[in-house]
């Protein structure tokens, strides 16, 4: 879908529906709304007055103009209590009224940025709205083979203003938004692949079309390396399978020279069984999806790339799958990390943080400045916070604020969970210097814990999207399955950073 700005007036554009969001309980309409409805000799406020449409968020009510304007129709969208509007329920209402005109197989629809009474910057009203038409269509198509012919996309997306300032400071940020919408999308891919298509090979040829934009390197290392390297918690889990692990490693220079890094580490498992401690059967299909958070951190990196965001990044995947084989790590086993400390498995499904740990003692050869790791790391995570919320852990209270900022601003939002020393006790083995395990209790935090042991000194946080990374219930505008969590939140995060580089 091409989405653009266009100089006019909404009343005089032509398009096959232009969009038009309705507040709750208000019978009159005001501004560009009021205007509009004036042409159509109170077309609008005669549907409202009907009872057809109340404004409950995300309601939707199409109508035909019958040529009281250019456009075709209009696809009057539920906005909520306009006290209680954000730039979340903009996303929402727009993905709404977007999902609308697909299923009226419409090859094109329009908006007017005047429609949406918001007390944030019109860039930011800009890129709610492109996101929520974006983000809000995605579907994951290629394996539909039978219905291929009925499969219909929108062409065309146009945002009519007549102001020229909004223009001038909306326009770049329509196409900022344009670009992180398809990095969500590439890490939305990613993750909706079975498992059988993106093994860690695939994973790394994934990574291979970031390394395409300017100022990205790229390096691929096998297992003989890792073996080189002492990864052994790493290629512990690698064993159970046959299919050759990989540690991915983007760098993206987009500061100063000599400025340090932000290293991305995310857990890349391209499918996770549990191992030897084999998961039950139900619901181990959503497993193709343990690799979401280095399909987010890949992500980032292609939208900071192609943003040319000023800020130095390396992005760390350790990518492998998690399999019973003949070879497999096993219960009992001691292995030896990358960092000389040793972990007693507990449990062969805890794998995450065995093959995150070593990613991290590897960041810490870059010095950065900050680590943030990505992971569907714990059930437990899910049971404490839900489907919709990321778990955030971590040493450092500025970077944790800075997250948190970020999350709001992108509505992947974060919670805090305590990180205190006692849970310290709960990974104390009496074989090896940790286990694996912590047992149920307080689970997403003794993940944490153990992964702590491995950052060094380096300021760090963990966040634990094992919620938000596959949604089993759809979302104003994230579509169920692989919701690509993550980006969005790094991106801002990023973005925020670099301005507090400029000075
Ligand atoms: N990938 C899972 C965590 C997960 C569960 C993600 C559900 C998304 C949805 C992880 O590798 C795992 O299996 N964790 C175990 C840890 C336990 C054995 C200590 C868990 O959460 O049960
Ligand atoms: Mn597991
Ligand atoms: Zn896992």
């Amino acid at each position: 879908m091409k989405i653009y700005m266009k100089k006019g007036t909404v009343t005089n554009f032509k398009s096959e529906a232009i969009v038009v969001p309705i507040f709750q309980k208000e019978k009159r309409l005001s501004g560009a709304m009021e205007l509009l409805d004036k042409k159509c000799n109170g077309l609008i406020e005669e549907i409202i007055r009907g009872g057809d449409i109340e404004g409950k968020h995300l309601q939707v009510f199409p109508t035909h103009t019958r040529g009281c304007i250019p456009a075709k129709r209009i696809v009057l969208v539920g906005a909520g209590k306009r006290k209680e509007f954000t730039l979340d329920k903009l996303r929402g209402a727009v993905a709404a009224a977007a999902r609308e005109v697909r299923s009226l197989n419409l090859k094109n629809f329009s908006t007017s940025l005047e429609f949406y009474p918001l007390e944030q910057t019109i860039d930011q009203i800009a890129r709610a709205v492109v996101e929520g038409a974006v983000l809000g269509l995605y579907r994951f198509l290629p394996y539909k083979t039978v219905e291929r012919k009925e499969i219909r996309e929108i062409e065309e997306f146009v945002i009519v203003d007549k102001r020229d300032a909004v223009l001038r400071t909306a326009m770049p940020a329509v196409d900022e938004a344009g670009i992180i919408a398809s990095a969500v999308y590439f890490a939305r891919d990613m993750a909706s692949q079975p498992g059988n298509e993106m093994t860690p090979t695939d994973m790394a040829n994934e990574a291979r079309k970031v390394a395409r934009r300017n100022n990205v390197a790229l390096k691929v290392y096998g297992e003989g390396w890792m073996k080189k390297m002492g990864m052994n918690a790493f290629l512990g889990v690698a064993k159970g399978s046959d299919e050759p692990a990989k540690f991915i490693v983007l760098e993206y220079r987009g500061g100063k020279m000599n400025a340090p890094f932000i290293a991305l580490v995310g857990k890349g498992l391209t499918f996770d069984s549990g191992g030897i401690s084999l998961k039950p059967a139900e619901k181990m299909d959503e497993m193709k999806s343990d690799m979401a958070g280095g399909a987010a951190v890949m992500g980032a990196l292609m939208a900071a790339a192609d943003l040319r965001l000023k800020v130095n990044v390396v992005g760390l995947v350790p990518a492998t799958e998690n399999l019973p084989g003949g070879r497999a790590y096993k219960p009992g086993d001691v292995l030896k990390t990358m960092s000389g400390q040793t972990i007693e498995i507990i449990s062969t499904d805890a794998e995450g943080r065995m093959i995150l740990v070593d990613a991290l003692t590897y960041a810490g050869r870059y010095k950065p400045e900050a680590i943030i790791d990505l992971a569907t790391l714990t059930g437990a995570c899910v049971i404490a916070l839900g489907e919709n919320v990321i778990g955030m852990m971590g040493t450092d209270d500025a970077l944790k604020e800075k997250i948190r900022k970020a999350g709001d601003e992108t509505g992947e939002r974060v919670w805090e969970l305590p990180l205190w020393e006692e849970y310290n006790e709960l990974i104390k083995s009496d074989v090896a210097d940790y286990k694996n395990s912590g047992g149920r209790p307080g689970g997403a935090i003794t993940a944490a814990a153990l992964l702590g042991k491995f950052v060094g000194k380096y300021p760090w946080v963990h966040l634990d999207i094992a919620g938000p990374a596959w949604l089993s219930k759809e979302r104003p505008y994230i579509p169920r399955g692989a919701s690509g969590v993550g980006v969005r939140l790094l991106v801002q995060f990023l973005k925020n950073w670099q301005q507090k580089e400029k000075h």
